[in-house]
């Protein structure tokens, strides 16, 4: 069932394995920290970081504080951290390793947060059920889970080896993010959209998520993922999922994880010549002179690894039967924006005859899911005069204004989900399992990589690859 936020969570100890990575320390500590600030931490039990680092507790502590005060979406407030600290406790991996986080666990419950390398899952899976962690714990599993359909199969088989499907918890973070979840209430709970949605008034669709950064200090990493596992894969194609499913009959997990996968087994698995692939050289990225892809720190001087994807997607149901969907995702690219744009069908030509309009196609709708939150419908207008003269106008609905509060970080939401053992908002392993065998066709042939300058927006075979459309962006 969905949990109600405002219920109390069982009491848990929550550990964090792998707590001094990018990941713990850019967004789960300051996660944590804001929950706790929320009061929406369970009552009672510890947070216990476990990683390689030889910390002691205070060390820990301290790095922990400095992750929130530099990434934190609320101030550091020295009185609550100190009350925070109380319950921050650190194990190093050679101290005793999983035995000794059992040890200092407080609480028969727990949720265990898998924050490391795909590498290491079964190793630490299989350190859990030996240290006695299988019973009371929930587990969460960071993407990417496997590096291809198969691996994620063998992944899904350790993990069930010792977990029941109903502990484990498959986290895409985009949909913890408020403007996600928004999607199926749009689509949904308002029935004039839903009556539109549909292949007889929409044209085309776009999901575009683009960042201005490069690959950081990530290069290792990056080098065995590309575009395609680190975006595609996962966030791109749960958005897809959430913009094409079928209305569940409740909003429940099994429910909507039901449709989720039933649009998925019509999405056909994407043909490498529908996809484009791209790498970052040198250039500019909002002012500052950035270095190419081959130049980053860990990336192989010749590599072949692409920081840019675009692909075309179909999918064979009476919903969406000869719309094209076009997802794209690249690093370096102009400026971060993560934005969905559905292109509705034009009006009869005979309507506009002998005025400009004939060739635009005015109606499209977009949904901005970061930053600058909003919904957007643009149409045509009658501009006042004595003659008859159109002129595009638009109504705008901006997201977080309208409702002037700071949503919850999307790892805030699904710590707590996780907590409170609502599965809605994770991946379930069919789900999984098929988003991959829906890419695995361009794992197993990747087209050429086309390079693009740092600064623009990507290589020019995908705008080859979108004719006659246009990519769209608000
Ligand atoms: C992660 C990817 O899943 O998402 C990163 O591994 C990417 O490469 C990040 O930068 C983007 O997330 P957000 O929330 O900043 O859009």
């Amino acid at each position: 069932m969905t949990s109600n936020p405002l219920e109390l969570l069982a009491p848990q100890d929550l550990v964090l394995i792998g707590a001094t990575g990018d990941l713990g320390v850019g967004r789960l500590l300051p996660a944590v920290y804001n929950l706790f600030l929320d009061s929406r931490l369970p009552p009672q039990g510890s947070v216990i970081g476990f990683a390689r680092e030889p910390y002691s507790r205070e060390e820990f502590q301290h790095l922990a504080a400095e992750a929130v005060r530099q990434n934190s979406r609320r101030a550091f407030d020295a009185t609550v951290w100190a009350r925070f600290c109380e319950r921050l406790d650190y194990v190093p991996a050679d101290a005793g390793g999983l035995e000794e986080v059992r040890r200092r666990c407080t609480q028969p419950q727990r949720l265990v947060y898998l924050a490391i390398p795909p590498p290491a899952f079964e190793g630490v899976a299989e350190g859990l059920a030996e240290a006695g962690l299988t019973e009371g714990t929930r587990l969460i599993v960071e993407k990417p889970f496997g590096f291809d359909t198969r691996s994620a199969r063998a992944l899904n088989q350790v993990l069930r080896r010792y977990f029941d499907e109903r502990q484990i918890f498959r986290i895409d973070h985009y949909l913890g993010k408020e403007t996600v979840q928004n999607i199926l209430v749009f689509r949904f709970a308002n029935a004039i959209f839903e009556r539109i949605w549909h292949r007889e008034a929409i044209d085309e669709m776009q999901i575009t998520v683009a960042e201005s950064a490069g690959i950081g200090q990530r290069g290792r990493f990056y080098e065995q993922m590309g575009a395609l596992r680190d975006i595609a894969q996962n966030h791109l194609i749960q958005v897809l999922t959430l913009l094409t499913m079928e209305p569940p009959a409740f909003y429940d997990p099994d429910a909507i994880h039901d449709e989720k996968i039933k649009v998925l087994h019509a999405t056909e698995p994407v043909r490498p010549e529908n996809v484009v692939r791209g790498q970052y050289t040198s250039g500019v990225v909002e002012g500052e002179v950035v270095p190419g892809y081959l130049e980053e720190p860990g990336v192989h001087p010749e590599s072949e690894t692409e920081t840019y994807i675009a692909l075309k997607a179909s999918i064979n149901n009476w919903r969406w039967s000869g719309v094209p969907f076009y997802l794209r995702s690249g690093k370096r690219l102009p400026r971060r924006v993560t934005e969905v744009h559905v292109q509705f069908r034009r009006a009869p030509v005979a309507f506009f005859k002998g005025m400009d309009f004939h060739n635009v196609n005015p109606n499209h709708l977009t949904i901005r899911i970061q930053p600058e939150e909003g919904i957007t419908i643009s149409f045509l207008a009658k501009e006042p005069g004595p003659t008859l003269q159109l002129r595009p106008a638009r109504m705008h609905y901006p997201y977080p204004e309208s409702f002037m509060t700071a949503p919850p970080e999307a790892y805030e939401r699904l710590l707590h989900d996780a907590m409170a053992g609502d599965r809605t908002l994770f991946i379930r392993e069919d789900i999984m399992e098929r988003a991959w065998e829906v890419i695995q066709p361009v794992l197993d042939h990747p087209p050429p990589v086309h390079l693009y300058q740092a600064g623009t927006w990507g290589p020019p075979a995908a705008d080859e690859l979108i004719s006659p459309y246009f990519w769209h962006l608000h």
